[in-house]
Order: structure tokens, then C-alpha cells, then sequence
């Protein structure tokens, strides 16, 4: 069905899970909300205060986007509203541009009756982002491993242990994922390269048999966060003591600089280790927020935009306060 106006919510999204760089990602419990219709001259609306620096003109990433999808789907759509709230902070990864970027396919994707496929909107968020973790978790939320070959991406989804909850500590810095990237060597040796294939396909099957015990053996990497250590002070002593505090296991979320440590919800230990993230920071002199998230199991999820509706600000607020 066609609509003139919808709107979609997205989830944030970590990417990496320690070993599984590129290729393994969670989508979370924090959204973004984006609105689009047809109109008749374009006009973009940002509600909130995580949206500094995006465009309110044709060069705005999520109109860029839709305009993929009208052109690969042979329409011609110009003019567009653009509404814009997020709950998911930049350049601390959290899957931010991810987000905008399945939310605007998604957006666009159902405008015109849904005309590309899941699988089609996955290798156009790929293309775009280059981060199959991020966006397959952001359209189809739980766990998903996934690949992106410069040609074709694949994924499987995996369902979240239920009892399994994030822990996310996220510093008041930014970290763009270009500089946390330009610290990486451009070849590992290969026992490096075991290391990580060894633990990543651990964690894979950590989660997909809910071995929530084997997560502190598994969440172990070697390719990219010692490498990033230098970037996120407290990071080193969060990766090798968070399990002490009563994580499952621990990790960089994406390119950080936000840390993120898994916890079952039955262990009764959220407060040590909330405090003991925060305070890890704060021994650095760096502002953190912590919050207490669930996997998100849903992915994007678009809902029809009726005249007279409430505002999108209103239906993100008003979900918030549920
Ligand atoms: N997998 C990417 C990285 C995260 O670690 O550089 C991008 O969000």
C-alpha cells in the first residue's frame, strides 16, 4: 500500500561485539524516529539535540537516500518532507548514520507501496554505510552476523538470549569511526587473524545456543580494540576487569568511544557494574552517561502517518515515557 505520509522508528546499533569486527551486531533499545511524505516543496525538520550539523537542504543524507530509492524503484519524487527526531547520540558508536540511513530506505521504501525487498534495502544500506552489522541490525534487529564484500552482503539474525541486558557507558566525547579506523594496521599476522576467527565464531555460537557463560571467553579480540586503546582512556581496564564486576563480557561498541558490557538480568550485579564503568571513566576525567538497554528484537518498524496525527516529537516522547 502506498501512503503520502509515514513514519519510521529505528534502532541504534553496536557494532563488532569484540571479535566479530564488521561482522557482528545488536540492535538496541534507543531510536530514532523519521517521518517523511510527499510534498510540495522539500522541507526538513530536526526535533532534539543529537542532530547538530545535518543538513536541512537537498543535500541531507536521509533526502539523498530516498532519492536512491525512488530512482532504482523508476520514480520521480523531488519534493519531500523530512522530520527527524533522535534518542541516539553522534559519532559514539551507536550505529547513528546507520540508522538514518535504514530509516530513510525504509522510509522512502514503504512512500511507494514497498517496491524493494528487505533483502534489496540490506545491500543498498551496505553499500551506503559499508557496516553490514550496523545496518542489518538496524533493519532487522536482534543479533546479526553478517558480510559485506564490496559486491553483495549476507546475513543471518540470531535471537537475543532473553535474559540478557547491555550496559552502555557513553563518554561525553566524540570519536569519529574514520579516525578510530585510520589506527588500524592494514594487515594482521596470522595468528592474529586465528585469534579472532577462533573467538568470533565462539561468540556466534555463545549466542546461538544461549552459552551466556562462554561470553567472557569468546568477547575477546585482538584486531582492532588494542589498536583503539590509545583513543578511549579507561578502555584497556573496562575490557580486562568489567567481567569482575559481573559482565558476561565486555567490548568497544563499533569504533567507540561508548563501551558496552552484557549482563544477565538474573545476576542481580547492574549496580556494581554500572559503577564501576562510570567510575572507570570519571578516574579519566571523562564525562559519562550509563544506561540500562535490551537488545532491540524488532528492527525498523514503519507506521502510517495519518493527518491530524500527533506530532512525530509527541509519538517519540510519548513512547519514551512509556
Ligand atoms: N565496525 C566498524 C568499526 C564500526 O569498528 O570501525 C562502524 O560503526
Amino acid at each position: 500500500m502506498r501512503h503520502q505520509r509515514v513514519r519510521v522508528k529505528v534502532p541504534a546499533s553496536t557494532a563488532n561485539l569484540g571479535p566479530g569486527f564488521d561482522s557482528l551486531g545488536m540492535a538496541l533499545e534507543i531510536y530514532a524516529w523519521i517521518e517523511m511524505g510527499f510534498a510540495e516543496k522539500t522541507q526538513i525538520e530536526l526535533f532534539g539535540d543529537n542532530l547538530e550539523g545535518v543538513a536541512l537542504d537537498k543535500s541531507n543524507l536521509i533526502y539523498e537516500v530516498a532519492q536512491m530509492v525512488f530512482a532504482e524503484a523508476g520514480e520521480h519524487h523531488p519534493e519531500l518532507y523530512i522530520g527527524m527526531y533522535s534518542e541516539i547520540p553522534l559519532t559514539r558508536g551507536l550505529g547513528s548514520s546507520a540508522s538514518a540511513i535504514v530509516g530513510a530506505l525504509s522510509a522512502a521504501n514503504a512512500l511507494i507501496g514497498g517496491k524493494l525487498s528487505a533483502d534489496r534495502l540490506f545491500q543498498l544500506a551496505s553499500q551506503l554505510e559499508k557496516h553490514p552489522d550496523n545496518v542489518g541490525a538496524s533493519l532487522f534487529g536482534g543479533i546479526v552476523v553478517a558480510f559485506w564484500d564490496g559486491a553483495r552482503a549476507e546475513h543471518i539474525r540470531l535471537e537475543p538470549h532473553l535474559d540478557m541486558e547491555v550496559l552502555v557507558a557513553i563518554p561525553s566525547f566524540q570519536l569519529s569511526t574514520e579516525k578510530a579506523r585510520h589506527v588500524l594496521p592494514q594487515s594482521v599476522a596470522l595468528p592474529e587473524a586465528v585469534y579472532n576467527l577462533s573467538h568470533s565464531s565462539l561468540l556466534v555460537a555463545s549466542f546461538a545456543t544461549g552459552n551466556l557463560a562462554m561470553i567472557r571467553h569468546a568477547m575477546q579480540d585482538r584486531l582492532h580494540q588494542p589498536h583503539r586503546a590509545a583513543l578511549i582512556p579507561g578502555m584497556t581496564e573496562i575490557l580486562d576487569r568489567a567481567v569482575e564486576h559481573g559482565a558476561l563480557g565486555a567490548a568497544l561498541s563499533g569504533a567507540g568511544p561508548t563501551m558496552l558490557a552484557l549482563l544477565d538480568a538474573r545476576g542481580g550485579r547492574r549496580d556494581e557494574l554500572e559503577a564501576f564503568l562510570r567510575n572507570t571513566f570519571v578516574k579519566h576525567q571523562i564525562e559519562v552517561d550509563t544506561r540500562l538497554l535490551r537488545p532491540c528484537l524488532t528492527g525498523v518498524q514503519v507506521l502510517p502517518a495519518e493527518q491530524g496525527d500527533c506530532s512525530l516529537l509527541e509519538l517519540a516522547k510519548g513512547e519514551l515515557a512509556v
